[in-house]
């Protein structure tokens, strides 16, 4: 049989690395498909750039538009990233009837309704596996493997960069800016690195996997995003000597109210194994009803592991494609006309313990103060430290662990504690989660 031909948009890090892989394994991946997968066109900004892959035997163009409308290609695989050409080049080549895959998780999140839709229209498939957390089969784990469950929720370390700065800060004391430019030199960074450190792309993240899980249309401008940032080596020390570890985590969660759907930094006590994934890797649990937690750990971003995950997804594309579109795994794993309109929830009607840091005067009767307001805000604490004061301070940090408490009630508490006259600056407040199997 014919191998099918494969036209490509961008040849940066993971273009390369789907190209090396698919050359690399080729046997293997026509053994699985069984038709060969040949990449025939592909399109990069500069011709003459550097590459870490051959273009021998493919066609290069700086048009992606001619990839796309080239007649001989039969999947066009999207991997150029950014909302707007992307959005234009997949819907163009849904027109041409040409399946997609993607590995971007902005379009899909952002775009991902009308993209589906168009797609459905056609008969053509959209693959997306690459798009969450690099080479973790996650969506596949979510959409086929865990069909069974009802999903209670999930909670992810889904942004590699953000994973290996906390991790660095933490392990070397390293500053941020430091870690934040080897990242990007390794290529694990989104062309603008605040998607990674201020939690847009685990928002983009968090959104799909919220909509396989849940069965709930892509809604990335619910989410809460908080990002990391402001994160100080003091609080990964405080929460280490309390025995947690901060992790910028997107978690997400059914309630009788509605869905939780959020990206933040978040302690999580250090015995879970989820707390000790460092570096650049990517880990996900999920809870089902039926099989109770799992946990899916990798590579979350990188040249060969995300190509993995694209290869994965031609391979998917091949074999469906001579299958009736009726019967083909349905893009959101729930059927399209079956999608729920569960509200998302507003944050301040999420439920989640705290870590409070706090500055303040070394004098009697400050913790009271602090004490009586959490307490008539039905407030619980878990645990408190304070630790003495710096040579040229006059105030002590106090450190707190609340239960859990909704965050209208904790904000209304922090607006007070911060109007007292013997606490200096703001509260600094960081989400706890302990990720119970129950
Ligand atoms: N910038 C992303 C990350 C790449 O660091 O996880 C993979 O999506």
């Amino acid at each position: 049989m014919n191998p099918v031909n494969v036209g490509l948009l961008g040849l940066g890090t993971v273009g390369s690395g789907t190209v090396n892989v698919l050359a690399r394994n080729a046997q293997e991946i026509t053994r699985r498909a069984g038709r060969g997968i040949v990449v025939t066109h592909a399109a990069a900004r500069n011709l003459d750039a550097p590459r870490n892959c051959s273009t021998e035997g493919i066609k290069l163009t700086t048009v992606p538009m001619d990839v796309v409308n080239d007649p001989d290609v039969d999947v066009v695989v999207e991997l150029i990233g950014g909302y707007d050409l992307s959005r234009e080049l997949v819907m163009q080549a849904i027109n041409n009837g040409k399946h997609v895959v993607t590995a971007n998780k902005a379009l899909i999140a952002l775009h991902g309704n009308e993209i589906f839709k168009a797609a459905q229209d056609k008969g053509v498939m959209v693959a997306f596996e690459a798009a969450v957390a690099g080479g973790i089969p996650i969506i596949k784990a979510i959409r086929e493997g865990l069909a069974g469950n009802r999903i209670e929720w999930l909670a992810g370390i889904i942004n590699g960069t953000g994973n290996f700065i906390l991790t660095e800060m933490r392990d070397k004391g390293r500053d941020f800016a430091d870690v934040l430019a080897e990242a990007q030199k390794l290529g694990y960074a989104e062309a603008d690195p605040t998607f990674d450190v201020e939690g847009i792309d685990a928002a983009h993240k968090l959104t799909i996997l919220a909509s396989i899980a849940f069965g709930i249309p892509l809604q990335f401008e619910s989410t809460y995003t908080e990002g990391i940032s402001h994160i100080t080596r003091e609080d990964v020390d405080y929460a280490g000597q309390l025995g947690y570890r901060i992790k910028h985590l997107g978690l997400s969660r059914r309630t009788a109210e509605g869905i939780e759907l959020r990206v933040h930094p978040t302690l999580i006590p250090q015995r879970r194994l989820i707390a000790n994934v460092d570096g650049v890797m990517n880990a996900i649990l999920v809870k089902g009803d039926a099989v109770g937690p799992t946990l899916y750990y990798g590579a979350g971003a990188g040249a060969d592991p995300t190509a993995s995950a694209v290869v994965a997804d031609l391979v998917d594309v091949v074999r469906a494609m001579t299958a009736d579109p009726e019967n083909r795994v349905p893009h959101l794993a729930f059927q399209p006309d079956a999608l729920s309109d569960t509200p998302i929830l507003p944050m301040e009607q999420v439920e989640t313990a705290y870590y409070l840091r706090l500055q303040a005067n070394d004098k009697p009767g400050v913790l009271a103060d602090i004490t009586r307001i959490l307490g008539e805000a039905g407030i619980s604490i878990e645990a408190i430290l304070q630790k003495e004061a710096a040579l040229d301070e006059i105030s002590v940090p106090i450190i707190l662990l609340t239960h859990r408490i909704r965050e209208k009630q904790m904000n209304a508490a922090i607006a007070q504690i911060e109007a007292l006259d013997s606490i200096h600056g703001e509260v600094v407040r960081i989400r706890l989660e302990t990720l119970d199997a129950d």
